[in-house]
C-alpha cells in the first residue's frame, strides 16, 4: 500500500537547546535561513506524501504562521517589485495540506505519534521527527516509505552512532538483509551500559503500520518516564517483524548544539547566495587560529 500520510512530531521542550527554544520551538530553527521544519516538509512531499498532520504544543503557534498565508507581507513584497520573493512565500503556504494537533501534556514520542491516530485512520504513514534534518538527493523519507511497499513491514531509518554516545539513543539488533536493508528483531532505547545489541540506532523517521496505535495504547511508560516510539516498534518488530534502512543522507539534530552548529556550518557553504564568501571566511577565520596557536 502506497504511504500518503506523515506525522511530524514537534511538541518537544527542546530543553537540550535552550534558552533558544524557551520561547521559539526548536523546530523552527534556522539553517541559515529555513526553518528546520520547512526541510523536513520538503522532505515528505519529495517523498510523495500528501497529507501532514504536525503535533504541536502550547508556545508552538509560529510553526502554523510558518505554513499560513502572509498577506500584509505578501502584499509589501508584490509593491516593491520582488516578485521573487512573493513567489517563494506563497509556495511555502503551498507545499501540502498540513493539519495540526496538540499534544497537551509531552508526554513522550509514542503519545505524540499517538496523537495523530484519527488523522490516520487505517493507513501506514510515516514519522518524520521534528528536529532530525536529513539533507540528501534521495529523500530519506522516500526511501523509507519504497522499503515499506517492498516487504510490507514497519520500516525504521536506521544508521550507526559511536558506541560510547549509544545510551543516548536506541540501540538495535539487527540482520542484514540486502545493500542497506536490515531485519531488525529487537530493539531497546536509551540502554544501560552493557544492554546494547549495537550501534545501529533509529534516527529521524520511521514508516508505521496503523497497528501500531493500538500497541502504543498498551506500552507503558519507559525510559524518562516517557511513552517511548521506540518500545511501541519493539512490540511490533517482535510479532509482526520490522525492517532498518541504513538511508542516504547527511542528518542533523537541530535538537543539539552541536548538530544544530554542523547543519548551519555545512549548508552555509552550499548555500547559492552566501557559500563562496563563507567558504572564503571560514578559510580566513582557520588560519588565524592555526597562526595563534
Ligand atoms: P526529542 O526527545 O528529541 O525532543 O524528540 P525533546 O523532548 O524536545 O528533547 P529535549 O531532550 O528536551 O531536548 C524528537 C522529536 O519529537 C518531538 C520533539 O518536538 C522532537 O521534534 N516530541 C518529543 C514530541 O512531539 N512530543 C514529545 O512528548 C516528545
Amino acid at each position: 500500500m502506497k504511504v500518503k500520510k506523515a506525522v511530524i512530531p514537534a511538541a518537544g521542550l527542546g530543553t537540550r537547546v535552550l534558552p533558544a527554544s524557551k520561547a521559539m520551538p526548536k523546530e523552527m530553527l534556522p539553517i541559515v535561513d529555513k526553518p528546520a521544519i520547512q526541510f523536513i516538509v520538503e522532505e515528505a512531499v519529495r517523498s510523495g506524501i500528501e497529507d501532514i498532520m504536525i503535533i504541536t504544543s502550547r508556545g508552538k503557534t509560529t510553526v502554523e504562521d510558518h505554513f499560513d498565508r502572509n498577506p500584509e507581507l505578501e502584499e509589501r513584497l508584490l509593491s516593491a517589485g520582488k516578485e521573487k520573493e512573493y513567489a517563494k512565500m506563497l509556495e511555502i503556504a503551498n507545499l501540502a495540506n498540513i493539519q495540526y494537533v496538540r499534544q497537551k501534556e509531552v508526554k513522550g514520542l509514542g503519545h505524540a505519534v499517538y496523537c495523530a491516530k484519527s488523522f490516520i485512520g487505517d493507513e501506514p504513514f510515516a514519522v518524520l521527527y521534528g528536529d532530525d534534518v536529513i539533507i540528501g538527493e534521495n529523500p530519506a523519507c522516500g526511501q523509507l516509505c519504497a522499503a515499506y511497499e517492498q516487504y510490507g513491514l514497519g520500516v525504521a531509518g536506521i544508521k550507526r552512532v559511536p558506541m560510547e554516545t549509544i545510551s543516548k539513543y536506541s540501540s538495535l539488533k539487527v540482520e542484514g538483509v540486502a545493500a542497506n536493508h536490515f531485519k531488525i528483531t529487537d530493539m531497546i532505547e536509551k540502554p544501560a551500559p552493557g544492554h546494547e545489541f549495537s550501534n545501529y540506532s533509529i534516527l529521524g523517521r520511521c514508516v508505521l503500520p496503523p497497528k501500531i496505535f493500538s500497541i502504543i495504547e498498551n506500552t507503558p511508560k519507559g525510559s524518562g518516564g516517557e511513552i517511548q516510539l521506540t518500545d511501541a516498534m519493539r512490540v511490533l518488530a517482535m510479532t509482526d517483524g520490522m525492517m532498518g534502512v541504513d538511508y542516504e543522507g547527511t542528518r542533523y539534530d537541530m535538537g543539539n548544539k552541536l548538530g544544530y552548529m554542523q547543519a548551519n556550518v555545512e549548508q552555509a557553504l552550499r548555500h547559492p547566495e552566501i557559500g563562496v564568501a563563507f567558504a572564503a571566511y571560514l578559510e580566513d577565520l582557520m588560519n588565524s587560529l592555526h597562526s595563534s596557536r
